[in-house]
């Protein structure tokens, strides 16, 4: 496929065979065949249909901080939203958020502001859109309990809305239709005042940075908790800590983490994956799922 033609299509920034790994917050992964920017819906729409018309793939970024994108690359367009996906409103204690916002400076705006609901995100470095897409959260409570409502456009270059009701949320996932782009969400917010939200916000920060490495290149926790047992327990009580493949390592702070020492290869922590899949298997005979997505 010649991905030139985009530049003919689209007015937008598209760049050609992209390192990956400077858009995820592994800094691992290979090149992309196209990596575009859209600047308003119109062409956003545009590059759907190509993609639909040529029968090529397209994957919606973030801040790429749940993602493991694999040495190969990704062959399609991968597309940011930060150029199109940024409103942010608030209507009493409604907020319309776009979905190429980081949630860091979502949270700056609503303390700003007065609202609170969102503190217990902080600390995750990913956007809005993937927040929505992945349901992110901690162990007690999930962004899908704020949701009033999504905004997407569906693969056909639609834009319909799903009221909350409308939409199955599952732990760390959100079902949505087939190839379908969040663009924005509504959220509930409660008013409240700066002093209670810092509050807030700190107790989860604090507590982030007491277990979590997180200062080192990585995706976050790499598997979803088992029911039976927290996934970083299970891999701690394996011994596996510090374990080594290339410059993938488990994180000596949080057994859940995998972190990439210096130059790792999504090869390297593949491998440390399914190591750490049958140590656990073998030792407490529970299967651990993948967390984060395996992209390419
Ligand atoms: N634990 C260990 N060793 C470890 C890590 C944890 O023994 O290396 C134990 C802890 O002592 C604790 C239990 O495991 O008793 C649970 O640990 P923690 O409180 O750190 O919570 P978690 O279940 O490991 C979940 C989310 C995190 C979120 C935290 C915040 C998942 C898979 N993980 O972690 O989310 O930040 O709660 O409370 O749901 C993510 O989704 O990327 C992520 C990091």
């Amino acid at each position: 496929m010649n991905f030139n033609v985009l530049k003919e299509i689209i007015k937008s920034e598209v760049r050609f065979n992209e390192q990956m790994k400077k858009y995820t917050t592994f800094q691992i992964g290979g090149i992309a065949d196209a990596f575009v920017f859209p600047e308003d819906l119109i062409e956003l729409k545009k590059i759907i249909l190509f993609s639909k018309k040529e029968s090529i793939s397209y994957f919606v970024i973030g801040n790429g901080s749940n993602i493991l994108v694999k040495d190969e690359g990704i062959r399609g367009i991968v597309i940011s939203l930060k150029k199109v996906c940024n409103k942010l409103e608030l209507n009493n204690n409604e907020l319309i958020v776009g979905s190429g916002l980081k949630l860091n400076d979502v949270l700056t705006f609503t303390y700003k502001n007065n609202f609170s609901g969102l503190e217990f995100l902080i600390g995750i470095p990913g956007t809005i859109g993937g927040a929505i897409k992945m349901n992110a959260g901690i162990r007690e409570k999930s962004i899908s309990e704020i949701i009033k409502e999504i905004y997407l456009m569906d693969e056909n270059g639609n834009i319909i809305s799903l009221p909350k009701d409308k939409v199955c949320f599952g732990y760390r996932q959100t079902f949505l239709p087939y190839n379908s782009i969040i663009l924005e969400t509504k959220l509930e917010l409660q008013p409240s005042n700066k002093k209670e939200i810092k509050k807030k916000m700190e107790f989860f920060l604090n507590k982030k940075k007491e277990t979590q490495p997180l200062n080192k290149k990585s995706a976050g926790c790499v598997f979803k908790n088992p029911i039976e047992e927290s996934a970083g327990y299970l891999i701690d009580k394996a011994g596996l800590k510090g374990t080594k493949i290339g410059d993938a390592m488990v994180s000596l702070q949080h057994a859940n983490f995998i972190v990439n020492e210096n130059q790792a290869k999504a090869k390297d922590v593949l491998e440390l994956i399914e190591f750490i899949k049958t140590k656990v298997k073998k030792q407490f005979n529970i299967n651990l799922e993948l967390e984060i997505k395996i992209i390419g």
